[in-house]
């Protein structure tokens, strides 16, 4: 097994993806902040199917969390990750400096609104500036062909393709179904946080949400919403939201397009999100 290529200038990145594209070569780019699991290999792995590079970014971006959020205790461990990402194959890891990424004087941000308004900037205002401004760079830093996103943060996935439409950013981005555990939990680097207890409670959200789908699809989700709120709060999680919602725009939904059931719950001290179509 041959150790992953790791660039951490953004003149290296250039002339390693220019020379790809000279001989002919696709790329595609996984965004991720490290901490990875078989969601994220999953991702690289679909990268392969439409690219014959993938190059890997790992950057814990500080400009998406809030003062009291966990960007200090955020998993980090770079060694794992780069061991992991040489066995699918990865080309090219991309890890950047945060003074290299935000050098003095940045002073610019991207501000998304459309699919960006509503549940998770109602709790996290800022967080979509930040994951906004950290792409657009990393997309001009990679000069990618595509872009992986799981579904997984489904409406990051839409605030993006949002980004990329109206700033015409020259890349397509690729939507990738969410991994999960075989009890149904979303993989996510976050649920290393969950204790034993807590591990047993979270796959809930997901039968819950399943369970709002299947209502949805027959008609009415309200009073399977209000049974799900209740069975999550009985068992300790402490709700942000717990929608149906148009699968495109976000906004409210309409009897004839798609839905989407989207979940923000606490258990503790972890913050858990999740969605499935409707
Ligand atoms: O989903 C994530 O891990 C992050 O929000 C992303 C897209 C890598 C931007 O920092």
């Amino acid at each position: 097994m041959s150790p992953v290529d790791v660039v951490r200038t953004v003149p290296e990145l250039r002339r390693k993806v220019a020379g790809w594209h000279a001989a002919g070569e696709g790329v595609a780019l996984v965004p991720t902040m490290g901490a990875l699991h078989e969601g994220h290999l999953q991702l690289v792995r679909i990268g392969h199917r439409r690219a014959k590079r993938c190059v890997v970014s790992i950057f814990v971006n500080p400009t998406q969390f809030a003062p009291h959020e966990d960007f200090n205790r955020y998993p980090r461990d770079e060694a794992a990750d780069l061991s992991k990402l040489a066995l699918v194959g990865c080309d090219l890891v991309w890890a950047p400096d945060k003074d290299d990424m935000y050098p003095d004087g940045f002073a610019t941000r991207v501000v998304p609104a459309g699919a960006a308004e509503g549940l998770e900037t109602d709790f996290r205002p800022d967080f979509f500036g930040g994951v906004a401004t950290v792409c657009t760079k990393l997309f001009q830093q990679v000069g990618a062909d595509f872009a992986v996103f799981g579904e997984k943060d489904y409406q990051q996935l839409c605030v993006i393709r949002q980004t990329v439409r109206d700033l015409d950013l020259p890349l397509d981005i690729v939507a990738a179904a969410t991994v999960r555990e075989s009890d149904g939990l979303a993989m996510s680097s976050r649920n290393r946080y969950l204790s034993t207890e807590e591990r047993g409670a979270a796959p809930m959200v997901h039968r819950v949400i399943a369970d709002i789908a299947m209502a949805a699809g027959k008609g009415s989700a309200e009073a399977a919403i209000a049974e799900g709120r209740q069975k999550l709060e009985a068992a300790g999680f402490r709700i942000d939201y717990l929608e149906v919602r148009d699968a495109e725009t976000l906004k409210a939904p309409q009897p004839w397009r798609a839905k989407r059931v989207l979940v923000a719950a606490w258990l503790g001290k972890t913050r858990l999100i999740d969605n499935v179509a409707a």
